[in-house]
């Protein structure tokens, strides 16, 4: 059961997030994938988020059972779509079942297809220090990092169309177009910096390949560009700031602070900045390398042009007499009506079409030259489809360009030059017979997108092997997850009248509010009432008794998805301490939680019941350090509670406790303010760790054990934290006086009877309540360095133990 384990573990990581963004923007929460530890495509949870929240790392789905490994805006845009920034196989998607990401333990990031022997893509990276981990970073740079703060590798070094704000293109890292806007594959446009050391836009198909940007047919410095810029890095900042070392220097158009812009080699082979507007979340083009996109090559084909339209941005359109190949497609260009003569025989005839260019593919360049020559030039070469001709009006001749191709077709009133096309002499040439080429104000899209459909190879012998291995472990996994589910509930699903709705491995499933509402008696029956809202008891249509926790309506409002999100992470954890949820509800306003119902209610409400005797109490301090050391340390320290407190801690039938409440601080907007970047005191006066007062303080594990050393200090001497009424102690604190009790009872065996409540009957142990004293004292450190962990918690607890 290791493997499903480990993917919930997984994610718990957005859990993570949402606590710690809300908890506090400054600390480094310890989240990533640790060495050892994989993403699955099939878990939707598995993803890595930015501490901030605005990037996320995982499998985007490409096509139909096909993965690539991206980096996205996490807030999709007003279309529902997301913005991808990266993506580590985009040539290479993968199955949609079985595939990883795995951080090897030698430090080895490896992405696997289902059933490939060899990763489709890795970063052959070594961790000496076995410390590595794979964290998103704010500003979309997904980083494998050690302890010794060592970068092994990082996404922004291998950008694919998109530049985020100070990523750098560098001459080792051009950005490649997309194929389509629906192909994620390497397309034919790319962003480099030549071996001039200037940044250029180049179209490359398997045919033909000619640079557009800057402009070929000037110098580099005319253009603006310099050639000694042999550093070749650029990179734009977060304010629209574009500067390169070959002085290609910008502001975009709305140069300032703005984290969220991009700079993409688009699909249409154009170079843009963008900024996302974050309130109607579309992105704006604030700069753009050609304003006439014309001028990019390879999006009309042969035999066509291309010319601006003011609503469809460019159009295709064949050549006179011509007609399209593919009435799908233009990069298939434009065939002629006519039969071409065969080469050499000296009687063509030339068609005139004014303002027409065709940059490059030129047999000669002839300057000074008439018209007249030229054409028989163009007559007598076999290859010549037509030739250029224009005056340079400066040199005071024209020139002539016999051409062997017709690509790269421009057609727009601001060229005065013309082209002469050659046709066979019995095309009428009159104007009226001149065919106007079949135009069409397409996309340049290319081939539209066919779905992807990465099949199982099984039949091969070793993927077999491993199929086989992986279906008999997934067996006895569910098997294993069957039992002691049945074992669980087994009684209640006999009885159930509505199994469709019961899901059999976790139980965790969504109610509706009539349903809940039947389950609590019209929320007749209040057990609880805290920050977030009413908890009621209620009697599930399975008999289940459940505490209904009703989030309180004036909180922060979610849609289902964000809850959901959530919520299903902390639906699956399962430790003995901690408080099962069973479900959710999210309908309208209402958001419910359904939760295991605890008999005797929470700590704070038995506190000073004399039913908790000391071995009682002694069971619920073990209790509750096992439920945060599972939070803190199986989790991998990526569950922070935050408000550990006596009404946070549940008791059962038989007194054993359970932690509540845990990773809901966004849920319930302690605050209350609804101002969530305001809340980074969101724990309980009282039982708040010093360093929540400080804004420069990191917040880690360690403000648990703090606040889990005041509930014990509390538990044991009977005396509030909270309330004004502190007899005397320094600063009021319950740890400060404990302190001084200790040391003003001289004495060998004083103290502890002047400390502990007097309230509580019978005997106890000494040496346990000794130790357990201690271990308080020591979680209430202002150091948090000097406070243990959780488990060091539980092994001093357990120790005693032994001996007793
Ligand atoms: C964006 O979403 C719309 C539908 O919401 C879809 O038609 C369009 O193709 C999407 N664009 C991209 C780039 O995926
Ligand atoms: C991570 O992001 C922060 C802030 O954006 C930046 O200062 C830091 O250098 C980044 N680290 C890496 C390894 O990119
Ligand atoms: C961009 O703006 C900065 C100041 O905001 C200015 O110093 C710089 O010259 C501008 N660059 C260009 C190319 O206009
Ligand atoms: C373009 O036209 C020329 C004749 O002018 C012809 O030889 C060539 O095959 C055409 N190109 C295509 C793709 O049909
Ligand atoms: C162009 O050619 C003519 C004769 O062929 C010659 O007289 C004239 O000087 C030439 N002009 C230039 C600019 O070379
Ligand atoms: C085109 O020719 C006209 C005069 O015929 C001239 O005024 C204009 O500047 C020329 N345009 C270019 C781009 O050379
Ligand atoms: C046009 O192109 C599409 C996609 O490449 C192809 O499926 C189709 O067969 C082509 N049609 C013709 C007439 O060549
Ligand atoms: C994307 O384009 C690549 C390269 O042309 C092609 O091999 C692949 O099949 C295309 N994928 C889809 C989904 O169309
Ligand atoms: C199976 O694995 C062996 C070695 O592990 C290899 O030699 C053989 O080519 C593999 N067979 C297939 C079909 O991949
Ligand atoms: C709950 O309220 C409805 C009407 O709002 C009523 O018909 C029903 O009897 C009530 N149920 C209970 C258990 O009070
Ligand atoms: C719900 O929120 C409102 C306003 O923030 C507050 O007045 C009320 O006490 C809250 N209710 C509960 C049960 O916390
Ligand atoms: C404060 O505690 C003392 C005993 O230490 C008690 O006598 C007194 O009533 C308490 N005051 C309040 C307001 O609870």
């Amino acid at each position: 059961m290791a493997l499903p384990h480990l993917l919930n573990v997984i994610g718990l990581m957005f859990l993570c997030r949402t606590t710690l963004i809300y908890s506090s923007s400054l600390s480094s929460p310890p989240f990533g994938l640790k060495l050892g530890s994989s993403l699955s495509v099939e878990k939707k949870e598995d993803f890595l988020i930015s501490p901030n929240g605005f990037y996320t790392a995982g499998f985007y789905r490409v096509g139909e059972n096909a993965y690539c490994f991206s980096i996205w805006l996490t807030k999709a845009l007003s279309d529902g779509n997301l913005t991808l920034v990266w993506m580590a196989n985009r040539d290479l998607p993968v199955n949609g079942k079985f595939s990883k990401l795995s951080l090897l333990k030698t430090g080895n990031l490896v992405l696997r297809d289902a059933y490939q022997r060899f990763p489709i893509w890795r970063t052959t990276t070594r961790d000496s220090t076995k410390s590595a981990q794979l964290k998103m970073n704010d500003s979309g740079n997904l980083c494998l990092q050690n302890k010794l703060g060592k970068v092994l590798w990082q996404s922004f070094d291998s950008p694919t169309d998109t530049l985020l704000p100070n990523q750098p293109l560098t001459k080792d890292a051009p950005l490649v177009s997309s194929r389509s806007l629906t192909n994620y594959s390497s397309g034919y446009y790319k962003l480099f910096f030549d071996s001039d050391n200037v940044v250029r836009l180049v179209y490359s198909d398997p045919k033909l390949t000619g640079i557009y940007w800057p402009s070929p047919d000037v110098r580099a410095w005319e253009s603006g560009r310099n050639i000694y810029g042999s550093r070749r890095i650029a990179t734009m900042d977060s304010s629209g700031r574009f500067i390169s070392t070959d002085d290609l220097l910008f502001n975009t158009s709305d140069a300032g602070d703005q984290p969220l812009r991009r700079l993409t080699l688009d699909v249409d082979g154009n170079f843009r900045a963008y900024s996302l507007d974050e309130i109607t979340r579309i992105w704006h083009v604030t700069w753009q390398a050609l304003s006439n996109t014309c001028y990019i090559h390879g999006c009309c084909g042969e035999n066509s042009t291309c010319s601006n339209d003011p609503v469809y941005g460019r159009k295709c359109s064949c050549l006179p007499n011509h007609r399209m190949i593919n009435h799908t497609d233009w990069s298939y260009g434009c065939e002629p009506e006519f039969k071409p003569t065969l080469c050499g025989n000296g009687e063509d005839q030339f068609l005139h079409v004014p303002h027409f260019d065709f940059y490059g593919y030129d047999r000669r360049y002839m300057p000074n030259t008439t018209l007249e020559e030229c054409k028989q030039v163009c007559r007598n070469m076999c290859d010549c489809k037509g030739f250029q001709f224009k005056n340079d009006w400066k040199k005071g001749f024209s020139i002539c360009y016999p051409k062997f191709l017709l690509v790269n077709g421009l057609s727009s009133s601001d060229f005065n030059g013309s082209m002469y096309l050659k046709v066979p002499k019995d095309i009428p040439l009159s104007s009226k017979n001149i065919k106007i080429g079949e135009e069409f104000s397409l996309k340049c899209s290319w081939k539209p997108a066919i779905q992807l459909d990465r099949s199982y190879d099984i039949n091969r012998q070793n993927e077999s092997i491993q199929f086989l291995m992986l279906i008999i472990t997934s067996v006895l996994g569910a098997l294993e997850i069957i039992c002691v589910t049945y074992f669980c509930y087994g009684i209640h699903l006999h009885s159930t009248t509505q199994g469709n709705y019961l899901q059999t491995a976790s139980g965790f499933r969504r109610f509706s509010y009539a349903e809940l509402k039947k389950a609590s008696g019209n929320f007749s029956n209040e057990i609880g009432r805290g920050g977030g809202g009413v908890v009621f008891k209620g009697v599930l249509s399975d008999n289940r008794i459940a505490a209904i926790k009703h989030l309180n309506e004036s909180s922060k409002r979610q849609g289902e998805a964000e809850l959901l999100a959530e919520i299903t992470t902390i639906g699956k954890l399962n430790h003995m301490n901690l408080i099962e949820m069973w479900g959710y509800c999210a309908e309208g306003k209402h958001r419910l939680l359904v939760y295991e119902y605890m008999e005797y209610g929470s700590l704070a409400h038995n506190l000073y019941s004399t039913q908790l005797d000391w071995d009682k109490r002694f069971d619920i301090a073990l209790g509750t350090a096992r439920g945060l050391a599972y939070l803190h340390e199986e989790c991998l320290e990526w569950i922070l509670h935050c408000d550990v407190k006596p009404h946070n801690i549940l008791l059962d039938c038989r007194y054993k406790p359970k932690v509540a409440d845990f990773g809901l601080s966004k849920l319930l907007d302690r605050d209350g303010t609804g101002n969530s970047e305001f809340t980074r005191a969101i724990g309980t006066r009282g039982y708040m760790a010093p360093e929540w007062l400080f804004v420069n303080f990191p917040i880690t594990a360690k403000v648990d054990v703090y606040s889990y050393g005041v509930v014990m200090l509390e538990m044991i001497t009977g005396r509030s934290p909270t309330g004004a009424n502190q007899s005397g102690g320094s600063e009021g604190r319950l740890d400060s006086w404990v302190r001084e009790k200790m040391i003003a009872t001289s004495g060998p065996d004083g103290w502890v009877e002047e400390i502990i409540d007097s309230i509580i009957e019978g005997e106890y142990d000494k040496k346990r309540m000794e130790i357990l004293i201690k271990v308080a004292l020591q979680c209430c450190e202002d150091d948090k360095d000097a406070r243990p962990t959780m488990s060091q918690v539980v092994d001093m607890l357990m120790h005693v133990e032994e001996h007793h």
